[in-house]
């Protein structure tokens, strides 16, 4: 591989929001980034903003619970770019707005993990071929705090008295899918790794479309930080089987 080879990375959900922010940060460092979009004009209008600050973007139209788009989506790459060198499995959702677990319904639950889980599964699936034709290559799944069973089961921690049990278990989910998928392809040097973007101003997070930013929460930028230090780790970099945030080392 020449210094020359061009990193293409596709990060799901970047139309807005942490995804949108991550694309921004791994297009500034050179990386052609794939934006993954459901919505044509809502991704082409991220496309069209990056391309503006002199990133290379090209727009993936790409529902993570829709397998005919993944597989137009895994088309497209092929014909345009023939591999790729990082997935991010950004595209996320939580429905839950704070019902006990002995009330949220399991109609509920199940849009979450259609999303959270099994989306990015078989958005992953549908990629590893690709990813095959770029080795050493990269997967890096988008968790979250709330899915840690080691911060949400400390009283000491914030997270305790949290009850979302739809996103937090789908987001643990994603771990254990971490997990055992870094393992299976620990030899085919492909790395898998979890990361927290911590809370972040996205309009997921609680903030209303330009509303003023609630306490504590971070700046999009620093929610996109750990994804974009992840993606951009050197491409010889074995780090694999992680749950990691900006500061560091994440309890499962
Ligand atoms: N913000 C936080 O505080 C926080 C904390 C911890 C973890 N996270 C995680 O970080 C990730 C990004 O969150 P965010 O805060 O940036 O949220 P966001 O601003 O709501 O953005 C979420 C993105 O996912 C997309 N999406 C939703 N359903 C999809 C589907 N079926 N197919 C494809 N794309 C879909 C959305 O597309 P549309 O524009 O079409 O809706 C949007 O582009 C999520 O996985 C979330 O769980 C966020």
């Amino acid at each position: 591989m020449t210094d020359t080879h061009e990193i293409v990375t596709l990060i799901t959900g970047a139309d807005k929001g942490i995804g949108f922010a991550t694309a921004e940060g791994l297009g500034k460092l050179g990386q052609h980034v794939l934006v993954g979009s459901r919505n044509t004009e809502r991704g082409q209008a991220a496309v069209d903003k990056l391309t503006a600050e002199g990133i290379k973007a090209t727009l993936i139209v790409l529902d993570v619970t829709d397998k005919d788009t993944i597989k137009q989506a895994v088309d497209t790459i092929n014909k345009q770019f023939g591999y790729l060198s990082v997935l991010i499995n950004n595209a996320g959702i939580a429905l839950d707005r704070h019902q006990v677990p002995s009330k949220l319904s399991t109609d509920v639950i199940r849009k979450e993990y259609d999303v959270n889980f099994f989306g990015m599964i078989d958005v992953t699936q549908a990629m590893l071929p690709l990813l095959k034709k770029d080795t050493p290559a990269k997967i890096i799944n988008l968790s979250s705090n709330m899915g840690s069973f080691g911060l949400t089961t400390d009283p000491n921690n914030r997270l305790y008295n949290v009850s979302a049990v739809g996103y937090q278990s789908s987001k643990a989910a994603v771990n254990f899918f971490t997990v055992d998928l870094s393992k299976e392809l620990a030899d085919e040097g492909i790395t898998v790794n979890s990361v927290n973007p911590g809370w972040t101003a996205t309009e997921f997070g609680g903030r209303p479309k330009d509303a003023p930013k609630i306490p504590g929460m971070q700046d999009i930028a620093d929610g996109a930080r750990q994804s974009i230090k992840m993606a951009s780790l050197p491409r010889e970099d074995k780090t694999t089987g992680t749950f990691s945030e900006f500061e560091g080392q994440m309890p499962w």
